[in-house]
């Protein structure tokens, strides 16, 4: 009888892990996933940011304002997505330097996209955004001692 109940205590328990783990498998591979954006996303997404950045201001200063968009509209595109990295953080500044940074593109693609477009003005623009960039840099990001950059850690701990 005590077997028994023994018995029919293990098995509730193991259901219970399995459904358990039932769980934890589909949260993983369900229609759905929520994936976890890590700093090496975020370091993979920023490493082409920056040239199609520093292409789109050199295209600008050539007065070729076709291909300064299109390459702005990449990096618009990739700075967005990095906006996933600070929420699943919580971090409401690193969000707002994301969608400051977004903003100011917004506007400088919008200077370029008139018929005739005031070079100084959108110049003017471009170094906005510049200045929303660093402005998440001076916070979180640090020289790697294996060069280049990577994420301040402790800043994600403030
Ligand atoms: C919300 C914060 C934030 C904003 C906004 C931001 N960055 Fe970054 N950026 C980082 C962090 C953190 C790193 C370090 C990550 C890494 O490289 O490991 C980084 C790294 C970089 C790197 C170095 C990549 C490498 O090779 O190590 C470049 C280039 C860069 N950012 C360009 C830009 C440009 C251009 C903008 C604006 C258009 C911008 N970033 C806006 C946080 C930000």
């Amino acid at each position: 009888m005590r077997s028994c109940v023994a018995r029919g205590l293990a098995l509730g328990l193991v259901a219970a892990a399995s459904i358990f783990v039932g769980e934890g498998l589909r949260a993983q591979d369900g229609p759905k996933p929520y994936p976890i954006y890590t700093a090496d996303h975020l370091a993979a997404t920023m490493e082409p940011l920056g040239p199609n950045f520093n292409a789109a201001v050199r295209a600008l200063e050539a007065g070729d304002y076709l291909a300064a968009k299109e390459r702005l509209a990449r990096a618009r595109e990739q700075m967005a997505t990095t906006i996933t990295f600070w929420r699943q953080r919580e971090r409401e500044d690193g969000i707002g330097f994301v969608r400051t940074v977004v903003r100011a593109m917004d506007d400088l693609d919008a200077a370029m996209s008139v018929d005739v477009v005031d070079a100084e003005a959108a110049s003017r623009f471009a170094a906005d955004v510049q200045a929303a960039c660093n402005a998440c840099h001076t916070v979180y990001r640090e020289p790697d001692p294996e060069g280049g950059f990577r994420l301040k850690a402790e800043a994600l701990e403030r």
